[in-house]
């Protein structure tokens, strides 16, 4: 007896797959509601570290109001020099330095404040994202590149990060502007006045600058995800690039694609270089004009020498919001932009989740049951039309059919990737809508075709749905999965790391790590779509008659090119036009359906390794007793 055996008759109760790891989710999310602005959406997360915001926003404003209060105090200083007050003069200069000091202890308090929030949502905006990706269904990863979705999880959330950094600090900027304008219009409204004029010229050439920018920062972020795309397939296709030697097309299509960025945010520097020396330029008109006016009045003896230094002190402190609005606006557009592609994606809801009443599927029987389903991936061209099958608990099915007449498909509706159009799936009777994901897909176990692994050790590949697993049960897992043999081999055994996607091992190795990896987490329902065809006959049947030895009570689905494979079967399905078209034991069929001899024949031809396994070319699989 194995580990894996003793498992299966281990405890009735629903044990999920895969919960060794534990992690805190982020203290809030953002508004759902789409009519919301952006900064509104996202307001929840950053009131969730209000302590944060409180405290630096408080020490800004005493920072920024001891800043303003700098000339105030350089017109006393120079009033009393003038009438040759020293006392005046000490104490001006005490205040002056306890000032100075003040600035830099609060200064230093706000901006540590400050970007520590602007990291902290940054930080939970990335794990409500991943934590969204997750549960998004296939349909989603269907039409979906992952560069898109790679390029919003970082560049888009940083650009978000940037500006919730200097927002704040930007918006404190404002209180300054309303200080040294209360100071201004105090001292003299006149001379203030004139010193303002130009200001509503600086905002109507930031509208301006703004328009054009905003869809130019949304063109550059789409680009950069195109980008993302392309390297991402670079790298992962590296094999059929170097394969079709076709690096220099592929190195094109990335220039091309970076020059379209480079174009974006060229267009985007043109307009910055064109509207933000305007933006800039524009106060010192009234710097000048202060000059001119006050200077006049202070010949008249309307100002003191002292006001005068102090406004101009002032109209500069003005320039220095404005100084600040062309980055804020710049800014301000990437991160709307980027805010809307992030929401996007969390506003995309989970096709297939869980329902309100959903419940576990608790020491399930193995029953499964297809009713009248009808399904398309798109519901113009219907895969499934009507499609009913019922397997008992315990029994082995193979799936049989022409390629892409929807036998993965049958699996994959069963363990809920996508939700049937019309009909039901059923588990023990049950509507795999009404269970829980989570205990649905731990009782329905697949192997795809197609292999992925991840770049760790051979044992956390294999332990992967079952974390906890002692080294006994997953080397028991391999053994059934006949990999322990090569695993064995491999020069750290099963603390080999694996290359990314297992490319370090063979097609076959891989798939018996696959196997191995679905029958430790020890499934009531195994589903086996191609999960042997890379693997020799002679293994494919060692595998299968573990399978036998370990799971008597386990219902298997086999979906199955191969001849050999398909006799393993007590039953054999075959699916044509989106429905059962006949059901028998493979010698039966053979015997009495032409339609099955032909699928079989057409499969030998398109792969060779098919009817010709036995070496014979006649219809007869290895090991069926023909
Ligand atoms: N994710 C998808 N989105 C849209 N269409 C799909 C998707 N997956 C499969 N299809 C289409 O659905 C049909 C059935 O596909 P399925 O993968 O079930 O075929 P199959 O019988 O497993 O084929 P094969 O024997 O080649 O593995 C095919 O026509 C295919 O083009
Ligand atoms: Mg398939």
């Amino acid at each position: 007896m194995t580990a894996v055996d003793a498992e299966s008759g281990g405890a009735p109760d629903f044990e999920p797959v895969a919960v060794a790891a534990h992690y805190d989710p982020p203290p809030a999310g953002i508004d759902p509601d789409r009519a919301k602005g952006w900064m509104k959406r996202l307001w929840p997360l950053v009131r969730a570290h209000h302590r944060t915001l409180v405290i630096g926003v408080a020490t800004g404003v005493v920072a920024l109001a001891i800043q303003a209060a700098v000339p105030a105090l350089g017109r006393s200083a120079v009033d009393a020099a003038l009438e040759g007050n020293r006392q005046a003069l000490w104490i001006v200069f005490g205040l002056t330095a306890a000032f100075g000091v003040g600035r830099l202890v609060f200064g230093g308090v706000y901006r540590y404040q400050l970007f520590k929030l602007g990291w902290s949502v940054e930080t939970d905006l990335r794990a409500i994202m991943y934590d969204h990706l997750t549960r998004l269904s296939f349909s989603y990863y269907d039409r979906t590149q992952s560069g898109e979705v790679i390029s919003r999880a970082n560049s888009d959330i940083r650009s978000l990060q940037l500006l919730l950094a200097f927002g704040p600090l930007i918006s404190m900027n404002v209180l300054m502007f309303v200080m040294a304008l209360g100071f201004m219009v105090y001292v003299h409204p006149w001379l203030a006045l004139v010193a303002l004029a130009p200001l509503p010229g600086v905002y109507w050439f930031g509208l301006k600058f703004r328009n054009q920018v905003f869809p130019l920062s949304w063109v550059t972020q789409a680009r950069m995800a195109d980008l993302a795309t392309i390297v991402d397939e670079n790298v992962n296709g590296t094999r059929v690039v170097k394969s079709f030697a076709a690096e220099e097309r592929q190195i094109a299509l990335l220039g091309r694609s970076a020059q379209r960025i480079q174009w974006a945010n060229v267009e985007i520097t043109n307009s910055r270089a064109r509207w933000n020396p305007l933006i800039e330029s524009l106060p010192r008109l009234g710097t000048a004009m202060v000059v001119l006016y006050g200077g006049w009045l202070a010949i008249e003896g309307q100002v003191s020498i002292g006001t005068l230094l102090a406004f101009s002190a002032y109209v500069i402190m003005l320039q220095v919001p404005f100084r600040m609005a062309g980055f804020v606006l710049m800014q301000g557009q990437r991160a709307s932009a980027a805010a809307q592609r992030i929401y996007e994606i969390l506003d995309e809801a989970p096709e297939v989740a869980d329902s309100p009443g959903a419940v576990d599927i608790v020491d399930p029987q193995g029953r499964v049951g297809f009713e009248g389903v009808c399904f398309g991936y798109h519901t113009e061209t219907p895969v499934l039309r009507d499609f009913t099958l019922h397997i008992e608990p315990g029994e082995r099915v193979a799936i049989v059919g022409s390629t892409g007449c929807g036998k993965s498909t049958v699996a994959r509706l069963l363990d809920r990737f996508y939700d049937v159009d019309r009909g039901s799936v059923r588990i023990d009777g049950v509507d795999v809508r009404d269970v829980t994901l989570r205990s649905l897909r731990h009782t329905v176990g697949l192997v795809l075709d197609e292999p992925f692994l991840f770049s760790a050790s051979v044992h956390d590949n294999i332990a992967y749905g079952r974390p906890s697993a002692s080294r006994a049960e997953v080397a028991a897992a391999a053994e059934a999965a006949q990999a322990h043999g090569f695993i064995g081999e491999l020069t750290h055994g099963y603390d080999s790391v694996v290359g990314e996607r297992g490319y370090t091992l063979s097609g076959g190795q891989r798939q018996r790590i696959a196997i191995a990896r679905t029958l430790l987490a020890n499934p009531k329902v195994l589903v086996l779509d191609d999960a042997t065809s890379a693997i020799d006959v002679t293994v494919e049947e060692a595998i299968h008659r573990a399978l036998y030895a370990l799971m008597a009570d386990r219902t298997t689905i086999i979906i199955a090119h191969r001849l050999s494979t398909i006799s393993l079967a007590e039953r054999v399905v075959v699916l044509d036009q989106g429905r059962v078209a006949n059901t028998g034991t493979h010698a039966d069929l053979l015997a009495t359906d032409p339609h099955y001899v032909e699928i079989l024949a057409r499969r030998s031809h398109g792969r060779p390794r098919g009817l010709s396994d036995n070496g014979d070319g006649k219809l007869w699989p290895v090991g069926s007793g023909h």
